[in-house]
C-alpha cells in the first residue's frame, strides 16, 4: 500500500516538474520573441488572462484602490483588455468622477462599451487611441492605471511622456504587473522609465512576481 502511494506521489511529481518545464521554456520563447517583435495582445487572449488565479493576485475590486485612485477622480485607463478592471474603476470613482478607456485594438473598445452597457455603468467612455498619441487636452485626468501594458509597447518612453502631459499636477500614474506575463518588465525598470519622464515614485508594493507602482506627477 505504502509502495503503491508513494509510486503515484513519484509519477504525480514526475509530471508536475514536466509540466513546468515545459512553462519555463515557452514563456523563455514567448519573452524572447516579444523582446523583438512588439504587438498588441491578440483580442482572443482577453478573457483567458482574466481568469480566477490572476483575479485571486490582482483583485478588480481592490486594484483601484492600490492604484491610488479615489472617488471622483477622472481616470484614463490604457489598454482595458476584456474590461474588467475598468468595470471596477467606473464603480469606485462613482458618478462624480469617470473613466475613459483607451485602447489600439477596436476589438477591446467594443467589448468595453458593451460590459458598459450591460453593466448599467455611464461613467464609462471608451476610445481607440494609441497612447503614444492620446486625443485629450493637456492635463485632462488625474489619474492614469496601466495594468500589464507597458512592457508591450515599442516606446514606452514615449507613452510615458504622452501620460506626462495629459495627467493633472498632483495626479497619480499606476502600473500593476505579472511575471507570468511575456511583457513584464523589472520594477527597477518601470522606476527607471517614469523618473526620466517626471514622476515621483508614491508607492510600492507586491514582490518579484507581482508588483504595482504608484507615481506622483510632480511639476519640478
Ligand atoms: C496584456 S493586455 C492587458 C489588458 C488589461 N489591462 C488586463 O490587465 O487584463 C494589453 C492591452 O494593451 C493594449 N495596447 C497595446 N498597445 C497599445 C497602445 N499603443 N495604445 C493603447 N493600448 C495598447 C492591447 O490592445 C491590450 O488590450
Amino acid at each position: 500500500m505504502i509502495r503503491t502511494v508513494s509510486r503515484l506521489f513519484l509519477r504525480l511529481l514526475n509530471l508536475f516538474s514536466r509540466l513546468l518545464a515545459l512553462a519555463i521554456i515557452w514563456h523563455t520563447i514567448v519573452r524572447a520573441v516579444r523582446y523583438f517583435y512588439k504587438f498588441p495582445m491578440p483580442h482572443q487572449m482577453a478573457n483567458l488572462i482574466d481568469n480566477p488565479w490572476r483575479r485571486k493576485i490582482q483583485p478588480p475590486g481592490i486594484m483601484p484602490i492600490r492604484h491610488g485612485i479615489e472617488p471622483g477622480m477622472k481616470v484614463l485607463e490604457v489598454g482595458p483588455g476584456n474590461g474588467a478592471y475598468t468595470m471596477e474603476i467606473a464603480s469606485w470613482v462613482g458618478e462624480d468622477g469617470g473613466v475613459i478607456a483607451i485602447d489600439i485594438e477596436p476589438s477591446a473598445i467594443e467589448r468595453v462599451e458593451a460590459r458598459a452597457q450591460a453593466e448599467g455603468l455611464e461613467n464609462i467612455e471608451a476610445r481607440v487611441a494609441d497612447v503614444v498619441n492620446l486625443p485629450f487636452a493637456d492635463e485632462t485626468f488625474d489619474a492614469v492605471t496601466m495594468m500589464s501594458v507597458l512592457g508591450e509597447l515599442p516606446s514606452p518612453q514615449l507613452a510615458l511622456m504622452e501620460l506626462y502631459r495629459v495627467l493633472k499636477p498632483g495626479g497619480v500614474i499606476a502600473f500593476s504587473e505579472l511575471l507570468v506575463d511575456p511583457d513584464y518588465p523589472l520594477a527597477r525598470t518601470v522606476i527607471a522609465l517614469a523618473t526620466d519622464a517626471g514622476f515621483r515614485l508614491k508607492n510600492q508594493e507586491g514582490n518579484f512576481f507581482s508588483y504595482t507602482l504608484v507615481f506622483e506627477k510632480v511639476s519640478w
